[in-house]
């Protein structure tokens, strides 16, 4: 049986002033299951997921045309709250970004400003989404020392952790690994298959073995289009344009 569309795109388009960087991209992404993007440096993947969340609005001079639909209402419709929007969809970087203060505090963050006083409750949220993430074990004894000491990878999963204990509906994560050593990053694809039990999760990347045993579908962009999309093993082993077939194999990118 086909699995429920989470997020439909559907002939998007985006200018940054006269120059376009996304032409009549069209995917739907399914519920529960990890989507990839995959491309060569600049063909606008980070464009792209942060169309899917909003957060290019603000950038000066931007233009965009299409829709976005989520659960089948179109995001860019006039009457759409911005911010419940965003509570929505959690977004992680490149860069871990932990705030300065301690573990405690960056995933109680969120909830903190969601209105949740109740220092039980704040409890139970950080430590569930500790566990989550797979950090509980390494950070209990440290939860009140600041979270700027931790390890790369572990700064990531709590990066994810402040995300998810929101309980957001969607992940996006753009090139969440790419700072991380080999071992890090194991992890953090180990807990994206856990993650997807609950969440839609859409991740940019520009490895391409990862969006292979990460993701259950894959899209290819290039300069903005969205070259080719389909189940992930069949893209990589059976791609049907040649130019999807020159990229992963490494002729071109
Ligand atoms: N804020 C911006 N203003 C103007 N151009 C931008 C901006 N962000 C990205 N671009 C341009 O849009 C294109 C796509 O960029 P990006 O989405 O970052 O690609 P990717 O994530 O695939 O590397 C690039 O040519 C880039 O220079
Ligand atoms: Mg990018």
């Amino acid at each position: 049986m086909e699995k429920e569309n989470k997020i439909k795109v559907r002939d998007l388009n985006l200018w940054y002033n006269d120059k376009q960087a996304l032409k009549d991209n069209n995917i739907d992404i399914k519920k529960n299951k990890v989507t990839a993007i995959i491309g060569p440096s600049g063909c606008g993947k980070s464009t792209f997921i942060r169309c899917l969340n909003r957060m290019n609005d603000p950038i000066e001079g931007i233009r965009i045309t299409g829709k976005v639909f989520i659960d089948g209402k179109n995001i860019y419709d006039k009457d759409i709250d911005v911010v419940s929007l965003r509570r929505r969809l959690g977004m992680v970087f490149q860069r871990p970004n932990p705030f300065p203060m301690s573990v405690f505090d960056n995933v109680a963050y969120g909830p903190r400003i969601h209105g949740i006083r109740d220092k039980k409750k704040l409890k139970e949220i950080v430590e569930e989404s500790l566990r989550d993430t797979t950090l509980w074990d390494e950070v209990s004894d440290r939860l009140d020392k600041s979270a700027l000491d931790l390890s790369g990878g572990q700064m990531q999963r709590l990066c994810i952790a402040r995300t998810i204990a929101v309980k957001p509906e969607i992940l996006l994560f753009d090139e969440p690994c790419s700072a991380l050593d080999p071992i890090a990053t194991g992890k953090i694809e180990e807990l994206i298959q856990e993650l997807k039990k609950q969440y839609t999760i859409v991740i940019v990347t520009h490895n391409m073995q990862q969006a292979a045993r990460v993701s259950d579908y894959t899209g290819y962009f290039l300069l903005g289009e969205m070259i080719e999309f389909g189940k992930t093993k069949e893209l990589f082993e059976n791609p049907k344009e040649k130019s999807t077939e020159d990229y992963i194999t490494g002729r071109f990118g």
